[in-house]
């Protein structure tokens, strides 16, 4: 039995890579990656599958970047064309990206039983383009697996049947628990000359913070004066880095030797430099998530969020993107001792397991 799991975006690798791994396990289904190749560089896409052991697409799709309706009707085309050719008995999908959207659209048309990991999330902030994504993904699926109760809660006002749903825990964080101790050991502090607990990490690629110049150029004048305080580590997303250029803020940036810029990071070297930072400011939903498991205050450069668990239990704050609050919230976490790691139900590193469980079980009684 041939299961399809997508992937096109750095996010997804994360996620896929558990729920490969524990299906390859059970050894019931034949797992075949379908990369869609909205993300194509080598360290944001061929570094991810090395690191995280993730077996080698059966299909690349090579679809690459454009706009949104471009970028989805390219990846809809051709996965279309490809489950003409080879019908599987589900489609996984995972996030909320374009590749997530496109690639189920594609498969209930045709057909074919939509399974999406990371369901139910909401923003409610229908202007980010990942908010469609999960709308119209969780509309058309047929088992939706959640990562924390908000999820299961906003699809049964969606409507959803509560058959349909299932609270398997949260897959990035299984990414996480069995990275750990080979991230920590690459010692990437040391390596860039910092101490543990002695700089922070900021990371920033949402279209909000990135595509209007003006609230650009106020976010690289703030982090060049907060990284006078604690030196910064930004590993910079393509996406902005384009922004950067694009609004000539280039000298701006490298005005702060405090501030260090550096080409995307692989997914060992991040959660490395994650997990040891004195503080985190980020845009990123899974560094919400990644944050609070690893008891790392998180500033995060949102008005609102779809993973309300990491404010509630977790160590996130919203800070929107007003270089006032930013700059508050990053006083009152540097005076403030380091949190706890937080304990959230289901994020125990099993996610992938019970994913794979559910689903065989699922298929068994189709
Ligand atoms: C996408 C997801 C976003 C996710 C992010 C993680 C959507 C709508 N957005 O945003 O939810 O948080 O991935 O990284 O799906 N680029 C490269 N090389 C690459 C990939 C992208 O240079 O390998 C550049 C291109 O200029 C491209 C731009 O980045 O136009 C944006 O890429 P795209 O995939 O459209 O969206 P992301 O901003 O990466």
């Amino acid at each position: 039995m041939i299961i399809h799991l997508v992937a096109g975006a750095r996010p997804n690798f994360i996620k896929l890579a558990p729920v490969a791994k524990a299906i390859l396990e059970r050894g019931c289904q034949e797992p075949r990656i379908v990369h869609t190749g909205q993300h194509y560089d080598g360290p944001m896409d061929a570094v991810f599958f090395e690191e995280l052991g993730i077996p080698a697409p059966a299909y690349h799709l090579g679809v690459g970047s454009g706009t949104h309706g471009a970028q989805t009707a390219r990846i809809l085309e051709r996965y279309e064309d490809l489950l003409l050719r080879e019908k599987p008995a589900a489609t996984v999908v995972f996030g909320d990206v374009n590749s997530t959207v496109a690639c189920a659209l594609a498969a209930v048309k045709l057909g074919v039983p939509v399974v999406h990991v990371e369901a139910g999330l909401r923003s409610f902030d229908r202007t980010m383009p990942e908010e469609i994504n999960r709308l119209l993904t969780d509309a058309v699926s047929e088992l939706l697996f959640v990562t924390e109760p908000s999820g299961a809660q906003n699809l049964q006002r969606e409507g959803v049947p509560c058959e349909k749903v299932r609270l398997a825990g949260n897959v990035m964080i299984d990414a996480l628990l069995a990275e750990l101790p080979v991230a920590v050991s690459l010692d990437m502090p040391g390596r860039m000359g910092l101490k543990p607990r002695g700089y922070g990490l900021l990371t920033l690629h949402r279209p909000s913070n990135v595509d209007a110049p003006e609230t650009l150029a106020a976010l690289v004048d703030l982090f060049v004066e907060l990284s006078g305080a604690l030196p910064l580590v930004f590993p910079m997303h393509p996406r902005t880095r384009v922004a950067v250029a694009g609004a000539a803020l280039q000298e701006r940036l490298e005005s702060s030797s405090g501030l260090r810029v550096l080409e995307p990071l692989s997914y060992r070297e991040n959660l490395g430099l994650m997990a040891q930072a004195r503080l985190v400011l980020t845009d990123s939903g899974g560094m919400q998530e990644e944050t609070s498991v690893l008891g790392v205050p998180c500033i995060t450069l949102r008005d609102n969020t779809e993973r309300p668990v990491t404010l509630e239990m977790g160590t996130s704050t919203l800070a929107g993107n007003d270089p006032r609050r930013i700059r508050k919230a990053f006083k009152k976490a540097l005076a403030a001792p380091m949190p706890e790691p937080a304990r959230i139900p289901f994020w125990d590193g099993r996610a992938g397991q019970r994913i794979a469980s559910e689903l065989a079980a699922w298929l068994a009684g189709r």
